[in-house]
């Protein structure tokens, strides 16, 4: 029986067991997915573990992201290593290789509720420097969006991801711009595509606060926050009449590698588990 699981501490916010229960019983495969409490204490032991418990894999969240890329940076993809974080482990042939796959999740999330949207249209603006916010630059990058301006509250984060972008990726200087937390409403001029990467807006969290007046009506707002499933951000930005696309999509396409790669098979994500994952939103 292939097992596998995710590992936090605490793990029972996690919503990757439901998604990937449902679609272990979707294509009936014998198989388990389990949420795992790791201590970060016991961190290393787990990983050390892993291969001989027979795991073909884990996805990792909070608080083991950036420590796990630390652990097992031989192992590391590229991916990880500019995301700075690993969200899977992937075990093959007895070797670990470790990934992020929040770069596919966001761009497979806009690619299939916006197909029309022409990422080389236009620049983007994203609010946020985490680890959230260099997958988005990541996907952006390689979407061939021509100029990508990052504002943080803390400008030198956005500093740090633009100087890590031109030496991994030989961007061009001029591709990535940084931009004051002050100045954000007015670097909305001209923007094609917004995207919050922040935790802002979400349940429990500071709201966040910002003028859309100067974003062209033809830009595309999304918002990686998918509790509310309709964020402030995105409510204003309907009400004005731009095109939205909610954070659920990042969330279910960033499981699906994870899970064709541990147990062989593509998921489809189909409006049955939106409703499924949603219904735990809930519940938590
Ligand atoms: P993740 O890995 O989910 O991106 P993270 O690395 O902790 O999480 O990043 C959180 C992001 O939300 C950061 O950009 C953070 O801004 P700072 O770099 O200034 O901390 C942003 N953020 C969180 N709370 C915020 C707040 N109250 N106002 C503005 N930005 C906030």
């Amino acid at each position: 029986m292939i097992k596998a699981g995710v590992i936090g501490y605490p793990v029972k916010h996690s919503l990757s067991p439901r998604i990937h229960n449902y679609w272990l019983k979707k294509y009936n495969i014998k198989g388990s997915y389990d949420a795992i409490e790791v201590h970060p204490d016991n961190l290393k032991g787990f990983l050390v573990s892993m291969i001989k418990n027979g795991f073909s894999g884990v996805n990792v969240t909070i608080p083991h992201k950036e420590k796990v890329l630390e652990i097992l940076n031989n192992a590391a993809d590229p991916f990880a290593k500019f995301i700075g974080a690993v969200n899977t482990i992937i075990i093959k042939d007895k070797n670990f290789i470790c990934t992020n796959t929040d770069f596919i999740g966001f761009s497979r999330n806009v690619i299939e509720k916006e197909p029309e949207f022409d990422f080389s249209e236009g620049k983007a603006v994203v609010i946020g420097a985490g680890g959230a916010a260099r997958a988005v630059i990541f996907a952006l990058l390689s979407l061939n969006v021509p100029e990508i301006i990052i504002v943080n509250r803390t400008r030198e984060k956005s500093e740090i991801i633009k100087t890590k972008a031109i030496k991994n990726f030989q961007v061009a200087d001029k591709k990535i711009l940084v931009a004051e937390w002050k100045n954000i409403s007015e670097i909305l001029k001209n923007a094609s595509l917004l995207v919050n990467t922040t935790s802002l807006g979400m349940v429990g969290q500071n709201k966040l606060e910002i003028d859309l007046s100067n974003l062209p009506k033809t830009a595309l707002v999304n918002d990686i926050v998918y509790n509310p499933l309709e964020t402030k951000l995105l409510k204003t930005a309907k009400l004005r009449g731009n095109k939205v696309v909610d954070g659920l999509g990042m969330l279910l396409h960033q499981a699906a590698p994870g899970f064709e790669a541990w147990f062989g098979v593509r998921p489809e994500i189909d409006d049955n588990l939106r409703k499924f994952v949603l219904e735990g939103l809930v519940k938590k």
